[in-house]
């Protein structure tokens, strides 16, 4: 996997939709403008891993975002089934379900791997990014939201995951801690001033494309700027060439 190659490769469109039809009908209007699709609970729960092999079909590298958060060993085996489906390049974990989860999550994912070729990668969601302080309190984590992000990454990192799904204002802060090699994935991105795509939806902790590439960020995860513009190709088009100006 090359991270930065071509600017389309930096975005990562979520596939949100309840039908299988739908959601390739759209894929395949964008994607050629898109790094990866993400498939994520909504899609997956009313289609399962048929939803899936449809879309890698596409030629497309797919993130399954299902955030699992069960006891060790019931991940490793969700993790390790995820990885064995065709094109899933990112699968994750909530951070917030420890070390030994992690671990087990970690080493699931390299199994079963051959010496030297390429496996999935392994990704950890921090705080969703639908959290604001508030929200984070209110479930018994102290702290100011940027504490508690880079806390977790590092606790992530060190249990062996590949990366963090974050929101844009920790990515610079876990670019830091974490180094150049740790993958940030930020979703809660609003292109500026755009109609429709302008609205932060339920996201709390939102930010530019540019923004998020600036932060640091490796892939930032587009959904509903993209899902629900009058013209989907140019809401996505618009972002790649932000992210390329961005870039230089
Ligand atoms: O429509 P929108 O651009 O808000 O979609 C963001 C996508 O990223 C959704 O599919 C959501 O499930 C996912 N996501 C998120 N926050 C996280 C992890 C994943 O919004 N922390």
């Amino acid at each position: 996997m090359t991270f930065d190659a071509h600017p389309r490769s930096s975005l990562i469109v979520a596939l949100d939709f309840d039908s299988l039809a739908t959601a390739v009908k759209f894929a395949k209007q964008v994607a050629d403008l898109v790094g990866m699709f993400k498939i994520g609970s909504q899609l997956f729960t009313s289609a399962g891993p048929e939803a899936v092999r449809q879309v890698a079909q596409l030629g497309a590298d797919i993130f399954l975002d299902l955030k699992f958060h069960d006891i060790p060993n019931t991940v490793a085996g969700a993790v390790l089934s995820s990885a064995a489906m065709p094109g899933v390049q990112l699968v994750n974990v909530h951070a917030l379900g420890g070390t030994a989860m992690m671990r087990a999550a970690a080493q699931a994912v390299s199994a079963g791997v051959p010496m030297g070729s390429d496996r999935t990668r392994l990704l950890a969601v921090t705080v969703l990014t639908s959290m604001d302080q508030r929200a984070i309190r209110e479930v018994g984590l102290g702290g100011p939201p940027k504490l508690r992000v880079l806390k977790l990454a590092k606790l992530a990192q060190k249990a062996g995951v590949d990366g963090v799904v974050a929101s844009v204002q920790e990515a610079k802060a876990i670019r830091s801690a974490c180094g150049r090699e740790f993958l940030i994935v930020t979703p809660g991105v609003r292109p500026k001033d755009k109609g429709v795509g302008a609205k932060k939806d339920d996201q709390a902790r939102t930010a530019t494309p540019r923004e998020a590439i600036r932060a640091g960020a490796d892939f930032i995860v587009v959904g509903r700027p993209i899902l629900t513009a009058a013209d989907p190709r140019a809401a996505a088009q618009e972002i790649v060439d932000e992210i390329a100006a961005t870039k230089g």
